[in-house]
Formats: C-alpha cells, sequence, structure tokens
C-alpha cells in the first residue's frame, strides 16, 4: 500500500494532507529494519497489523480497524453533539476521530453510552459489525458498575434487584445477573442488557439513589488499573477475547 494511503486509512487527513506531512519530512515507516525517514508519499509499504510509523515524532501503529479502551472521567457527554458538557470524543487523538467510514459519521465510536456523570471502561472502534453485535440486546456481554447509593442498601432492596424490578419503558421486568452490597453505600451490579439509565432506574424503582456510577468490567476484562481517567490505550487481541466471550 503507498505510504499516503495507509496515513489516509488512519485518520491523518485527506490523501492530500497526508501526502503534504510525508513530503515535508513529519513521517518515518519501518520498512523491515527500524523507523527510517520517508518523504515519497507513493512509498510501496507492506502492510500489516503493528507496523510501525510515525507522524510528527509520535508512534501510531497501523490497525485495519481501531478497537480502544478509555476511562471515562465525569463531566463528558458520549456524544459527537453534546447539548451540555465536552464530548467524550474531545479526549481522543484527532486521527482516532478521522479514520475514514463508509457512513456519514467519522472516526471510532463508543459500544454503548455512559451519562454525563459516570465514570469507567468505555469501549470504542470503527468496527460497525462489532458495535452491533455488541450492543445488541441479544449479545449479552456482562458489565459491572461500581454504584454508590444515597440512602444505606439493606437485603430487601439487593433481593429485589436480583429478582427483577419493572421500568417504565418495559413490561418485562429487568434483573441483575449479580449484586452484591459490598458495603452500607456500595453496591457491585452486574447487568447484562443497556437500557436508557438503567441503574439509576434501577435503583430508584427499589426506593433508593444512585449519587455515583463506576463501570468496573465490562465482560472478563476490569479496566485496567494504570488507565487513569482520560486516558486511552490499544486494545490487544487477548483482551478483545475477553471483552466479547470470543
Ligand atoms: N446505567 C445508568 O443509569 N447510567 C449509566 O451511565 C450506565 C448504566
Amino acid at each position: 500500500m503507498q505510504l499516503q494511503d495507509i496515513l489516509y486509512s488512519q485518520g491523518f487527513g485527506t490523501r492530500r494532507i497526508c501526502a503534504g506531512l510525508i513530503q515535508q519530512g513529519y513521517v518515518q515507516v519501518d520498512l523491515g529494519n527500524g523507523l527510517v525517514d520517508c518523504d515519497d508519499p507513493l512509498q510501496e509499504v507492506d502492510v500489516h497489523e503493528g507496523l510501525a510509523y510515525s507522524v510528527q515524532g509520535v508512534l501510531w501503529p497501523y490497525h485495519a480497524k481501531a478497537y480502544v479502551l478509555l476511562h471515562k472521567p465525569a463531566g463528558y457527554e458520549c456524544s459527537h453533539k453534546p447539548s451540555a458538557w465536552p464530548s467524550l470524543y474531545t479526549l481522543l487523538p484527532p486521527a482516532l476521530r478521522q479514520r475514514p467510514q463508509k457512513s456519514a459519521v467519522q472516526g471510532v465510536q463508543a459500544v454503548g453510552r455512559l451519562d454525563q456523570d459516570t465514570t469507567g471502561m468505555l469501549v470504542l472502534t470503527d468496527d460497525g459489525p462489532l458495535i452491533h453485535r455488541m450492543s445488541s440486546p441479544r449479545h449479552h456481554v456482562p458489565k459491572v458498575y461500581e454504584v454508590t447509593t444515597d440512602d444505606p442498601l439493606d437485603a430487601k432492596q439487593v433481593q429485589r434487584l436480583l429478582d427483577g424490578v419493572v421500568l417504565d419503558d418495559s413490561p418485562k421486568p429487568v434483573r441483575a445477573a449479580a449484586c452484591e452490597a459490598v458495603a452500607e453505600h456500595h453496591l457491585r451490579l452486574t447487568l447484562t442488557e443497556g437500557k436508557y439509565h438503567q441503574v439509576k432506574r434501577m435503583l430508584a424503582a427499589v426506593g433508593n439513589k444512585v449519587v455515583g456510577l463506576h463501570r468496573s468490567q465490562i465482560g472478563a476484562m476490569p479496566l485496567p488499573e494504570d488507565l487513569k481517567p482520560g486516558q486511552w490505550r490499544w486494545i490487544s487481541d487477548e483482551e478483545m477475547a475477553l471483552l466479547t466471550g470470543k
């Protein structure tokens, strides 16, 4: 693949912009013996997952599809057009937001949404079929939430969450796949579906109130401790298998 096409596919702008970056000497690529300067946009490169190249001194591994993990801080909306708070997408580098897509929306998209005030684990990708699969109600990926409650928890509330509560948009009761009071005001709740404000509405249905919400695990993968709020990183194949159960 030509070097300018590689950069284009990875979100560095139009082919013209990518050609300009290369001609101006901002790009290095590993042609087999480590990173070397390359100022020819038409340079043929043997492209493969993880191919190392750098743009303006920043190392970027080549990924045909982008799969990234973000530790969402509070105060960000999971929307490209937020209404009151900054968009979560501003936490990502422009290249991840600009990766060309066939659809109208460019770049990686969040798999499901977290509320503005919720913190924790979020997967983003430009793999449309994966977003569809992981968001589908039939794909029961368990998600673990650490819930801080306003009122002290009691055994009755925990049992009702396990038995199922009726929310106003669904005649069928929704139940927690697992639910444990870790402390007086700390509930660990596992859900396998993702209805709008589900945790907050479930807690309200049992007469309590959520005052803090953090997603600590998706599938079999916990949020890595070294990924601090606002930070992102690439997801490895092994982690992907833990996340999706495949
Ligand atoms: N449930 C909620 O109520 N909010 C979230 O952000 C996620 C799950």
